[in-house]
């Protein structure tokens, strides 16, 4: 059954329980979008809903009293899935699918991190991160890629990191999900380009940001961190002008930088330096 009744853009956010991912579906919302909202939380996911349709009720209040209208009501769907899980992944696309046909903004930004020396860390979550930072991505990114070529319409954002222009030790396993989300956007914004669709994929690498991330990862950032309400509006509006790579922050865009000029082996020496102060 299609869903798509009021006519409004959808847009799936995965990770839109907390952090970067919920500041964009809140930020989406405002610019008039439907949701569909994933995490494995459901009770924070429910109360972004609640937030959101609390919000909308209180813009319409307004424009019943003023001259200008709201053209209607953004529609929030909520599907709890764990991404670390391929079964779910499938899952999700199917019930999306479903109920939606074709979806406008895929946002591939559910991940999470793990700090501490590879010899240490815990061989389960790592397996947990792989799937939920790079299976789930490519899984997400190539079921719906596929949708959206067959419309020739559509838009993907993945989410990885400045991590992703680096070797990492100390978060090996992390930084090693974030090259791959970084590699696989730029090979897919090729593939794109050469059958010449008018589907658009862009990748968003932020620095440090002040996100539950820290607490899940075990570490302490020794930078400053941005806002996750900065990094979310600042992804979607360079999302929606199509800009390819997307990073917030100009000590972020230096990193980018030094990163391509310098020599991997200095520039593992140079990380593996950073890491060791977030102990
Ligand atoms: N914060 C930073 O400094 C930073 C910097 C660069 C890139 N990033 C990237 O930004 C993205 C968002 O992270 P954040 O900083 O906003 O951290 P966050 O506040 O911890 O949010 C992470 C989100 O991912 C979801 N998630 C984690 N494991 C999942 C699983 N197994 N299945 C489904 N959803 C799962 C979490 O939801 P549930 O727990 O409810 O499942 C949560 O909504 C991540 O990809 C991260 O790598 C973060």
């Amino acid at each position: 059954m299609n869903m798509n009744i009021n006519k409004k853009p959808i847009a799936l956010v995965t990770g839109a329980s907390s952090g970067i991912g919920r500041d964009m579906a809140r930020y989406l919302n405002s610019l008039g979008y439907n949701l569909i909202i994933t995490a494995r939380d459901e009770d924070k996911l429910k109360k972004l809903k609640q937030e959101l349709e609390e919000k909308k009720l209180e813009k319409k209040e307004l424009s019943e009293k003023s001259e200008v209208k709201t053209n209607g009501k953004a529609n929030i769907d909520i599907i709890v899935a764990d991404l670390a899980k391929e079964e779910e992944c499938i899952s999700l696309y199917k019930q999306v699918k479903e109920k939606y046909k074709n979806i406008d903004i895929l946002i591939n930004n559910a991940g999470f991190g793990l700090f501490g020396s590879f010899l240490e860390t815990d061989l389960e979550t790592e397996l947990d991160m792989i799937n939920v930072n790079v299976k789930a991505v490519h899984i997400l990114a190539k079921l719906f890629m596929q949708d959206m070529v067959k419309a020739n319409r559509g838009t993907i954002l993945n989410v990885a990191s400045v991590a992703g222009f680096m070797p990492g030790p100390l978060m090996a396993t992390y930084y090693c999900t974030k090259n791959y989300v970084f590699r696989l956007s730029e090979a897919l914004r090729e593939e794109l380009k050469k059958k010449k669709s008018d589907v658009k994929i862009s990748v968003l690498c932020p620095g440090p940001v002040d996100t539950n991330f820290n607490k899940v990862a075990k570490v302490k950032f020794n930078l400053k961190e941005a806002s996750s309400e900065y990094v979310a509006k600042y992804a979607i509006d360079k999302l929606l002008k199509h800009k390819f790579l997307i990073i917030p922050g100009f000590s972020v865009k230096m990193a980018r930088f030094f990163s391509k000029i310098t020599p991997d082996n200095i520039l593992a020496k140079v990380c593996y330096h950073m890491q060791e102060k977030k102990r």
